[in-house]
């Protein structure tokens, strides 16, 4: 559709003059653990399968926001993405489109070893990989499954496939894996991998989150600022939400310093910033991960909406996206999806 790829004129903007460039893809909200701060440990009633985009439907509205919308970066999520049978296909279809976006995904990495080299060849970028702790038993109790060396394995092989730099994204939570930073900041150094840390969201199913329990980014860096010298990071942070820090004396595999973050979504945040739109299995548009109302493009899609169309209702979708996360707000409430079911 020529006529209409002008993104210059159509992009994704709201009144608060930010733009969104970052589009966040959930392909499933299923998954293969029980993160606790993400759902309980006996699962949620899963999205019904009808209800899902087809590949061809996900493919074509990711076509819409590259060639209509100005989308410049697409990023899978679940759930657990490497759920999704057609995932290789769809990055291959994501790949192939032009302006080509950036690819990456987001996954717990079990299975991810065997898909890889598949995932690189469709034409995945990067990969970031959640990884909360080190020890097996507090992975069983935190994940409420025995996988963690299915998740070292999947971390292994996305770096041998060159999906890199790898990122880990870790969450601590008090009282089960609060004293590990140090030891999973000096792990990722010595595989070469990128860790971030997230301070705990109000996203859980449950609806557990406390935020006076939660770890927060300034205690995270002081409990690395024991064994580690943290320094300025001269690189700027943009839009990007996490705040790095240079590891004094540590270096990535290819001989530039190595870095650690902290993503403080409650306490230190970044909406003012912030550049994503999220797209969600069952087809709605969410504005924001915290957001309350979604928009419908499943509807538009299978009663017969044409590309144009469909930019437009994504375009009003996100005009109305608010300043902010509003957390903080004695009115903040959650919003009635769970992370899996939005996307991360
Ligand atoms: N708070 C912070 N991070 C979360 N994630 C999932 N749920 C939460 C939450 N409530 C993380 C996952 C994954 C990414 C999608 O977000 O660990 O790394
Ligand atoms: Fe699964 Fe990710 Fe939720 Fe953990 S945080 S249960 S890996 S969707």
């Amino acid at each position: 559709m020529a006529s209409s790829a002008r993104p210059a004129d159509g992009r994704l903007t709201d009144r608060y003059g930010r733009v969104a460039t970052d589009l966040r893809v959930s392909l499933t909200d299923r998954c293969n653990l029980r993160c606790s701060y993400c759902m309980p440990p006996e699962g949620l009633p899963w999205l019904p399968s009808p209800d899902i985009l087809t590949d061809d439907e996900v493919t074509r509205l990711i076509g819409v926001a590259v060639r209509q919308l100005g989308v410049t970066e697409v990023r899978f999520t679940g759930g657990e993405p490497l759920l999704r049978p057609g995932l290789t296909r769809i990055v291959a279809a994501a790949a192939a489109l032009r302006p080509r976006p950036v690819l990456s995904l987001t996954t717990n990495g079990i299975g991810l070893d065997r898909l890889a080299p598949g995932l690189q060849a469709a034409g995945l970028d990067r990969v970031n990989v959640s990884l909360d702790t080190l020890d097996p038993q507090r992975f069983a109790q935190l994940a409420h499954r025995r996988r963690l060396p299915d998740v070292l394995a999947g971390l292994a092989g996305a770096a041998a496939a060159g999906l890199t730099p790898v990122k880990i994204n870790a969450v601590l939570l008090r009282g089960v894996n609060d004293d590990e930073a140090p030891a999973l900041l000096r792990y990722a150094l010595s595989h070469g991998y990128e860790l971030r840390f997230i301070e705990q969201m109000p996203l859980d199913a449950q609806q557990s989150w406390d935020r006076d329990r939660m770890v927060t980014a300034t205690e995270i860096l002081d409990r690395l600022r024991a064994e580690f010298t943290l320094l300025p990071d001269p690189a700027e942070r943009g839009a990007a939400p996490a705040e790095t820090w240079l590891v004094a004396g540590a270096e990535r595999p290819d001989g530039s310093p190595a870095r650690v973050g902290v993503i403080g979504t409650v306490t230190r945040p970044f909406c003012g910033d912030c550049d994503r739109t999220r797209l969600t299995a069952d087809g709605q548009v969410r504005d924001c991960l915290f957001a309350r109302k979604e928009s419908d493009l499943r509807g538009a899609l299978r009663s017969g909406a044409d590309d144009d169309e469909l930019a437009q209702r994504w375009r009003r979708a996100m005009a109305g996206k608010l300043a902010g996360h509003g957390i903080d707000d004695p009115t903040f409430l959650q919003p009635a999806r769970p992370m899996s079911a939005i996307g991360g």
